[in-house]
């Protein structure tokens, strides 16, 4: 029955029920530590072609294939070097994926035809659960179609998928952004999407760390690109969103009171996603507070796009944050959900 259990009161339930539609090659919508996953045995061809149909996700965008042991990362990679075990070491199970050199008979369906694997070991006990239960390497994208920001809960997922796929409730994601995606291929780790370990951690593990041009701009050749990901418009509500810069939080506050009022008197309906410390710049305008640091507002971003939408709101202005730790990860998904839009 295509229906959602609830895991505080049908967790064993529910992990049979995820585990055995796996197994029998149908997908399945869990949680995980970031955001909720629509998976699919990774070795299934039909099931992941599933996958992409109802995302209706561009075929040449690769899965990430989620693991509960390392005995499966090796079976699935080839050439592993010590720093990319130290990362894995540090990081698993956890918000971390490796991009890893692959095995053969890892399926183009899953990789996108590269000679690379994105690998993940989730910390949350029920993505792990619908893993170890089902025995299976578990091929998982983002529950959300194609194109919209991604799901923290189960009602997002509901939303594009309800009916059609059986979802597993787990409440709200820890982190709220997806995984830090990180190349281990070469001498020096790659960041190629940032999530909630940062550069910053990586390199206190590695020694060294790159981060990916195309992280924080669009002006990337497509061919060039080292995470098919990067070139499709991602996370993007319907409302028409500006990411606004400025010297100090007065400047930022100035220039976004300045087009808010400009779209009032031309009867727009906009919306400014602030940190709980700046509401009151705003006095009585329309103001989502996010947080009060990084972490919080990763955490909400994505529900306050979807709710912005929901309110009917056209623009959303966003004050521009400080790029260290996870506002890298969360200026990345701004940034992306503008289009580039800047002010
Ligand atoms: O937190 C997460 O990573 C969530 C949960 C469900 O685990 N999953 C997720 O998957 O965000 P998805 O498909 O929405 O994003 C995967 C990203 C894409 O940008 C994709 O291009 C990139 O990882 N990717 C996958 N395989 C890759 C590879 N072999 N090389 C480079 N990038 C890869
Ligand atoms: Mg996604």
């Amino acid at each position: 029955m295509i229906r959602t259990y609830n895991l505080s009161t049908e967790y064993e339930k529910g992990i049979a029920v995820a585990a055995e539609l796996i197994i029998s090659g149908d997908v399945v919508i869990f949680p995980t530590e970031t955001v909720y996953g629509i998976g699919a045995d990774a070795f299934d061809a039909n099931a992941v072609k599933r996958i992409f149909e109802l995302k209706r996700r561009p075929l040449d965008n690769p899965l990430i294939v989620h693991v509960c042991s390392m005995e499966q990362v090796s079976e699935i990679t080839l050439d592993v070097s010590p720093m990319a075990r130290d990362l894995m070491n540090a990081f698993w199970p956890g918000p971390f994926t490796a991009v890893l050199k692959k095995a053969a008979g890892v399926p183009d369906t899953v990789t996108a035809g590269l000679d690379s694997v994105a690998v993940r070991m989730p910390d949350s006990f029920a993505a792990q659960a619908v893993i170890e239960k089902s025995g299976r390497f578990i091929a998982a994208p983002s529950a959300n179609l194609s194109g919209s920001p991604s799901p923290t809960c189960a009602a997002h997922a509901e939303a594009d998928f309800g009916g059609k796929v059986v979802i597993l409730d787990g409440g709200n994601t820890r982190c709220g952004i997806e995984s830090t995606v990180c190349d281990l291929t070469g001498d020096i780790p790659i960041v190629l999407r940032p999530g909630s370990v940062t550069p910053e951690m990586i390199k206190e593990v590695a020694g060294r760390v790159n981060v990916a041009d195309a992280v924080l701009s669009e002006t990337v050749a497509r061919e060039a690109l080292p995470s098919p990901g990067m070139k499709y418009k991602h996370y993007a509500p319907s409302a028409n969103v500006t990411i606004v810069y400025g010297e100090d939080a007065d400047t930022i506050a100035f220039k976004i009171k300045y087009m808010y009022d400009i779209d009032i008197v031309q009867g727009k309906s906009p919306v400014i996603f602030c940190s709980d410390y700046h509401t009151s710049f705003y006095s009585a305008r329309n103001v989502v507070s996010l947080g009060e640091d990084t972490l919080q507002i990763a955490k909400g971003i994505f529900k306050s796009l979807r709710e912005a939408d929901a309110r009917g709101h056209d623009c959303i202005y966003f004050e521009a944050l400080n790029t260290d730790g996870v506002g890298l990860a969360v200026m990345n998904r701004m940034l992306r959900a503008a289009g580039f839009k800047t002010a």
